[in-house]
């Protein structure tokens, strides 16, 4: 069936990345014409995490250069679009309300329809933009602020399997290179420095492997590390290079069996529900590592489930991930003003556990 075509764009502002885009369905795949993202690293980085002042108002600052930019590039005029799509939640409220005010006076002012989008069915949804993935399919989301299995059922329905407990990998990641004296974001710098080092050499907690089900936990983890380190520097008043190397070698493996195993686990699930659709996506800024990449790889291969990844630009935050949510929600009806609350918080499985600690570090997904 040709879906007609349609010309959404989006908006994102939930965390530290300022970003617009335009997406194109024309018949069954979608194109992005633009995709621009502004990050806010520089701004927040005296302060070792995201700062909720700052980023709304450089949110608010740079959201309609950012829009103007995502329609030029695009090579389009307000009347080429067919609506707006703009992240409504879940995320630090103050940027929430800036992408949201901006969105509804357009909307307003073209008459555009508007629909408010949940961040997270962004990310979820992203593998059907760049590899045309049909529904059903097995989602880890995995970043700076999120650590979940979803089972995507359609643009609207998500079943949550399991998650974090605590801390997100990321943020992990992002801790162990602050104790390392790394820069950040800590995630490539530690994936880096692992390359070198001897991940055997110290024998780091592998969190709740030995409990069943898919929920995780990484703060133990985290503080393994750093009592290591701390033993390490009493006993010879400094880290070596290669001590630091073998920290983070040793940190990266843990990450990477319990992602593999509890991916196992949550495939095992999955697969019993749908056999008929063996398939499995990444998405989040986590991904980009190849070590945990790799390790999700084999867990695929093993299982028989296909391994789909999208390209890191839309892994990451981005707004072409909302404006293909946008043509989603509009190919499947609904009302989308319903959605045009800012959230700070919003579960995509309204029906699972509420996840302990979440969002310590302001909802970032
Ligand atoms: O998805 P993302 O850009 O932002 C959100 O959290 O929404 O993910 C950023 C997170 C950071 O915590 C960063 O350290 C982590 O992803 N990250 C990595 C790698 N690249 C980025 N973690 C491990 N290995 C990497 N190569
Ligand atoms: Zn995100």
């Amino acid at each position: 069936m040709m879906a007609k075509e349609l010309t959404i764009l989006g908006i994102e502002s939930s965390c530290d990345d300022t970003a617009a885009a335009v997406v194109r369905i024309d018949g069954a795949r979608g194109a992005v014409l633009s995709s621009v993202v502004e990050g806010q690293t520089s701004l927040h980085a005296p302060f070792g995490g995201v700062v909720p002042e700052i980023a709304a108002r450089a949110h608010a600052e740079r959201l309609d250069s950012c829009v103007a930019q995502a329609m030029a590039q695009a090579g389009l005029g307000f009347d080429g679009l067919d609506g707006i799509a703009v992240t409504s939640g879940p995320g630090l409220i103050g940027g929430v309300l800036s992408g949201v005010m901006l969105a509804k006076g357009l909307a307003a002012a073209r008459g555009l329809p508007l629909m408010g989008i949940n961040h997270l069915a962004g990310h979820a949804l992203t593998p059907r933009l760049t590899d045309g993935l049909e529904f059903p399919y097995l989602m880890l989301l995995v970043s700076g602020g999120h650590c979940q299995f979803l089972i995507v059922h359609g643009a609207r329905k998500f079943t949550r399997l399991g998650g974090t407990i605590d801390d997100a990998p990321g943020e992990a990641f992002d801790k162990i290179a602050k104790l390392l004296a790394l820069p950040q974001p800590g995630g490539p710098q530690v994936e880096q420095q692992a390359v070198l080092g001897n991940a055997r050499r110290f024998a780091f907690p592998r969190p709740l492997l030995d409990r069943a089900g898919c929920d995780m936990s990484f703060s133990g983890l985290k503080t393994a590390v750093l009592r290591t380190r701390d033993a390490i520097i009493a006993e010879k008043s400094g880290l070596t290079v290669q001590d630091r190397r073998d920290l983070c070698a040793g940190f990266q493996a843990a990450v990477a069996d319990v992602l593999a195993e509890k991916t196992r686990r949550a495939l095992t699930d999955y697969l019993a529900l749908n056999p008929a659709q063996p398939a499995f996506a990444v998405a989040g800024g986590v991904a980009a590592n190849q070590v945990l990449r790799r390790g999700l790889e084999t867990v695929c291969a093993t299982m028989g489930a296909a391994f789909f990844a999208p390209p890191l630009r839309l892994c990451t935050d981005n707004a072409a991930m909302i404006a293909w949510a946008g043509i989603e929600m509009h190919r499947t009806g609904g009302s989308p003003a319903e959605d045009l609350i800012a959230r700070p918080r919003w579960p995509l499985d309204a029906s699972a556990a509420p996840m302990i600690g979440s969002g310590k570090k302001g909802a970032k997904a």
